[in-house]
């Protein structure tokens, strides 16, 4: 692992560390800054040249500031005459305006991409993309990772038998992870039918599937933002009988009234990962995070040693749990 060097900005450090510590690796040595006006700085203070870079920044609040940051770091890493950078992105940014649903507006899920490669990233690392065509955006390899073995394993933990268990995605597009988590965890499959009127908004009546009366229902997301999607999936479920409800995501984007509505829907515990830190107000008894540092540091590893990340992916998968 000589060759390698691990640097992050300042949008999640926490995970930053975690992943150094699992690859028993010293963190690279950065200044990152913003000037007066507001504009992102950063300098290496440590020689790069001829290295495997790796950029371990998730873009999330405030995006634009971590986005710009981790450009900036990427071009002067790429100046500093690196062999390699890997952009390793947690949670990616601006994913969910990955298409244009009306008339003049912007792909911005794909600006994103050209911005990061036009920076000068070699490779890039996702955990639980908004949509997996995301990954076509780039022309530069992608490794897309999930968070689902982790949350499983967690999930498994709590000791639920499959006959007592309804894995429910909250809307259409989560469909195939929903059923990849009944592979794991066992029960039956639900559908929400969820219809967004703008993007606070959401309307979710009907159910399909199931059952769900007396089963304690499972209901996974990609991410919580303002939490409407997720808790009015809850209510829909508890409603029709559901006994417990539990939510898994991955990212935990939390703004709004994101925690307000999580306090008050009807759900016993929310599982969430590290690709976003929690802040303060974020810290409430049901919320409970879980780590992704070591699928992050064992891709790092594969990278970096020409090893098969798929062949690591796919042992998760087979045994539903990764540790
Ligand atoms: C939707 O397609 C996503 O998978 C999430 O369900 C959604 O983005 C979450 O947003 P919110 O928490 O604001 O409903």
């Amino acid at each position: 692992m000589s060759s390698i060097k691990i640097f992050s900005g300042s949008s999640n450090r926490p995970l930053f560390e975690k992943v150094c510590e699992h690859l028993e690796l010293t963190p690279g040595q950065m200044t990152v800054e913003k000037f007066p006006d507001g504009e992102s700085f950063c300098r290496i203070e440590e020689d790069v040249r001829g290295k495997d870079v790796f950029i371990v920044q998730p873009t999330c609040r405030p995006v634009n500031d971590t986005l710009m940051e981790l450009l900036v770091i990427i071009d002067s890493i790429r100046r500093a005459s690196a062999a390699r950078i890997t952009a390793v992105v947690p949670y990616f940014g601006y994913a969910r305006q990955d298409r244009k649903d009306e008339g003049r507006v912007p792909i911005s899920a794909k600006l994103c991409a050209n911005l990061l490669e036009c920076a000068g990233a070699n490779r890039v690392v996702a955990v639980d993309l908004h949509s997996a065509q995301i990954q076509g955006f780039f022309d530069i390899p992608l490794d897309h990772l999930s968070a689902s073995p982790i949350l499983d394993s967690y999930i498994l933990e709590l000791g639920y038998s499959p006959e007592e268990v309804v894995v429910v995605s909250p809307d259409a597009g989560s469909i195939k992870r929903a059923t990849k988590h009944v592979t794991t965890l066992g029960g039956n499959l639900a559908i929400i039918d969820k219809r967004r009127h703008s993007g606070s908004e959401v309307e979710q009546a009907h159910i399909i599937g199931g059952p769900i009366e007396g089963r304690v229902a499972f209901l996974f997301d990609d991410m919580i933002s303002t939490g409407g999607s997720i808790c009015g999936a809850a209510r829909v479920v508890k409603n029709k009988g559901a006994k417990k409800v539990i939510v898994a995501a991955t990212h935990g984007v939390l703004c709004g009234p994101a925690i307000e509505r999580l306090v008050e829907a009807p759900i016993d515990q929310v599982f969430l990962t590290d690709t976003i830190p929690l802040l303060p107000e974020h810290r409430i008894e049901k919320i409970k995070v879980v780590s992704v540092a070591r699928v992050l540091a064992d891709a790092i590893k594969c990278i970096h040693e020409n090893r098969s990340i798929s062949q690591m992916l796919s042992r998760m998968g087979s045994t539903g749990q990764y540790f």
